[in-house]
């Protein structure tokens, strides 16, 4: 892997997805909503900045008598609530699952969907096979077990998006540019065609695919009635406050009404009733040409980083260019609900729940019956939002279900230095959200819903991710993943450190554990990082190993038993010399904080969809844009996993865990 990122070398190497990422991530939140000064100033270490080997470096010289526990001396403290041995961190071409787990291949992009899928021919793809095949990146996971069944049902698996360096023959090359006096080596896209621009539509969406255990192992079910992909052109209707109104009615849908595609799905959900949400998060990146300053829609659009122009679409589909059709982007950044038990029904954009970067959508339905939907803005100093239906879920009707999502109130957060957090409304007419001030009807707010929230002074937070509820404990996960920006003076006491690299998780207490509560209470379960080095300022608790800590939390899983299992988006070799993985964190009782590692990627990997069956004894999780560091390019990505075949790409996968001999996981 000589080609991974190297400090000492010259000239630099920039990667192509984390500059991306860098460009993603500037923040377009300028309103002036307070923060409340310096509340904690833990300042993280100049050092610790320093890119590759020299920061794992810095990491290993600094460390303390906390992080030379070994797993077994942790476990030996009894502390841990989880009995699996903890892995090793690290850095290398595979995936390492704890002892006594078997972790097998579920589904790789390009695998087989349909009995009459096409092989995987990644030398002569197109959008036709790949709309038969398992597309890429998979991320957001949720399992519907059919019949009650916790050994077989639908996986549904969301592909947020495409690398299209490691993901295309022949498309790339490596050019050398200098860059504030220093000269950079980045890999260059070519020139787009409309076919390789139609394969990328074609791998977005998601799958909807049966599978089984069989003989304990898991496998997809090809012939499965309800194996469905959804992509980027899949027919598509707008649901809820907005539908029909003006400012989402474009040139091809006088009516409003009709969309096609979803994008950038990132986590996602299942709801009680057994349909499938997808989130549409960093929408904004598939719009390319420039709108006038003074269109009406420009203010909302750039508020929202769009057109981010990341996509070549806009070349090939007018609808894509905001110049063209400015009003298109109006119908991306929604929720997206399919009903998994008609391979033919057609997907709805619930547009009550408002337009953001949906990172997820995940939900529970309250004691009252009605439905609650957390989804975090993954955006720097963007918001917590959370939606409760008007009306209560139907456990004897699934059908008086399907449209619940249309109609209840949408909230966003104010976290309060006392502990407590304020679920501030979002309807037209209320507080500031008024004609004077932009919004006409509730259909403005929602396609505003950025700009209603600045209007109420939610708290800005540090990029929120999955948000999970409980169904144990009234208590609800927030991933927030980090915030390099945020500087001294723009602390809070729920964003307490300045460049905040590493993260942290915040634990909310829905009073009396009514998750319909518009006043909770909130508490910083975890700040991630090496706890061994002081100015990171790390809080997990003194049980944790050296391999037990984390930074950059992502998504999260709940288990049957109310544990919070967490997985990262981050963790490289250079930022903290270990790849991303899973960790089992307790939240209850004397072991709150302790953190232990129980699977990680393959170098370049993202950890993403981590979710169990119905039993627990399955862990589902996402490896997402694995070989994706350094100078990766399909022909020399940084790892061949999963083939580690000379003539097989590296490629994104599903993997199963299971315990052997069956058994709870962890
Ligand atoms: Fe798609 Fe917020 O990560
Ligand atoms: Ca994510
Ligand atoms: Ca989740």
């Amino acid at each position: 892997m000589d080609h991974l990122a190297d400090p000492t070398a010259s000239p630099e190497i920039e990667n192509l997805t984390e500059r991306r990422e860098a460009l993603e991530d500037v923040s377009q939140n300028c309103s002036a909503n307070p923060t409340m000064g310096d509340i904690i100033n833990h300042r993280f270490s100049r050092r610790s900045f320093m890119a590759g080997s020299l920061a794992v470096a810095a990491i290993s010289t600094t460390v303390g008598p906390l992080a030379i526990l070994t797993a077994d001396e942790a476990r030996a403290n009894g502390v841990s609530s989880f009995d699996f041995k903890e892995i090793e961190a690290g850095v290398d071409e595979t995936h390492h699952v704890a002892e006594g787990y078997d972790a097998n291949i579920l589904l790789r992009w390009g695998d087989k969907l349909f009995a009459d899928s096409p092989d995987f021919d990644p030398m002569n793809q197109t959008a036709a096979s790949q709309e038969k095949q398992f597309g890429y990146n998979n991320d957001y996971i949720g399992f519907i077990p059919l019949d009650g069944n916790p050994d077989h049902g639908l996986l549904v698996v969301n592909h947020e998006y495409t690398n299209a360096e490691i993901m295309f023959p022949n498309f790339t090359s490596i050019v050398k540019e200098t860059k504030n006096g220093k000269e950079v080596e980045k890999v260059q896209l070519g020139e787009y065609t409309k076919e390789l621009v139609d394969i990328e539509m074609a791998a977005h969406g998601g799958t909807i695919v049966e599978i089984r255990k069989v003989d304990g192992k898991w496998q997809p079910v090809l012939d499965g009635k309800y194996n469905r992909r959804i992509t980027a052109t899949t027919e598509m209707q707008l649901a809820g406050p907005v539908a029909g109104h003006e400012r989402v009615k474009t040139p091809s849908d006088p009516t409003g009404k009709q969309v096609f595609g979803t994008i950038n799905n990132c986590a996602g959900g299942v709801t009680a009733w057994g349909t499938y949400l997808m989130s549409e998060e960093n929408f904004n990146g598939y719009f390319g040409g420039k709108i006038a300053e003074d269109h009406p829609e420009f203010a909302q659009l750039k508020r929202l980083g769009a057109p981010g122009g990341e996509y070549q679409w806009s070349k090939f589909y007018d609808r894509f260019d905001v110049s063209k059709e400015p009003t298109e982007a109006n119908r991306f950044g929604w929720i997206v609900e399919v009903d998994v038990m008609d391979p033919n029904s057609v997907p709805k954009k619930r547009t009550a729940a408002g337009r953001f970067k949906h990172e997820g959508c995940e939900s529970i339905v309250n004691k009252d019956g009605r439905v609650v939907l957390y989804s975090g803005d993954d955006s720097r100093f963007d918001y917590v939002y959370k939606f409760v239906t008007k009306a209560a879920f139907n456990p004897n009707d699934r059908a008086a279900n399907m449209d619940i999502l249309d109609d209840g109130t949408l909230y966003v957060a104010k976290f309060d230095a006392d502990g407590t957090v304020e679920w501030m409304p979002l309807i037209h007419g209320e507080g500031p959200l008024t004609e004077a001030n932009g919004f006409a009807s509730q259909a403005d707010v929602l396609i505003n819903t950025r700009l209603a929230a600045d209007a109420l002074g939610a708290t800005k937070m540090d990029r929120p991710e999955d948000i999970q509820p409980n169904p144990k404990t009234g208590k609800v996960y927030v991933m927030l993943t980090n915030n390099t920006n945020r500087t001294a003076d723009q602390l809070d006491a729920a964003n307490p450190r300045a460049e905040n690299a590493f993260g942290h998780i915040i634990e909310i207490t829905e009073t009396d554990g009514d998750y319909a509560s518009t006043k909770s209470t909130w508490d910083v379960l975890l700040k991630c990082g090496d706890p061994s080095v002081a100015e990171v300022g790390a809080s997990f608790s003194t049980a944790t190993t050296k391999n037990g800590w984390f930074g950059m939390p992502d998504n999260c899983a709940i288990d049957t038993d109310g544990r919070l299992w967490v997985s990262t988006d981050g963790n490289n070799q250079k930022a903290t010399g270990r790849t991303d993985g899973i960790w089992a964190i307790d939240t209850e009782g004397d072991a709150r904080g302790t953190s232990k590692l129980f699977f990680r990627v393959p170098v370049g990997a993202e950890m993403c969809g981590p979710s169990f069956n119905p039993t627990s004894d399955t862990f589902f999780v996402a490896v997402q844009h694995p070989g994706d560091a350094g100078l990766a390019t399909f022909e020399n990505p940084a790892t061949r996993w999963p083939d580690f075949k000379d003539d097989m790409p590296v490629r994104p996968a599903v993997l199963a865990i299971t315990k052997q001999g069956g058994g709870k996981i962890g």
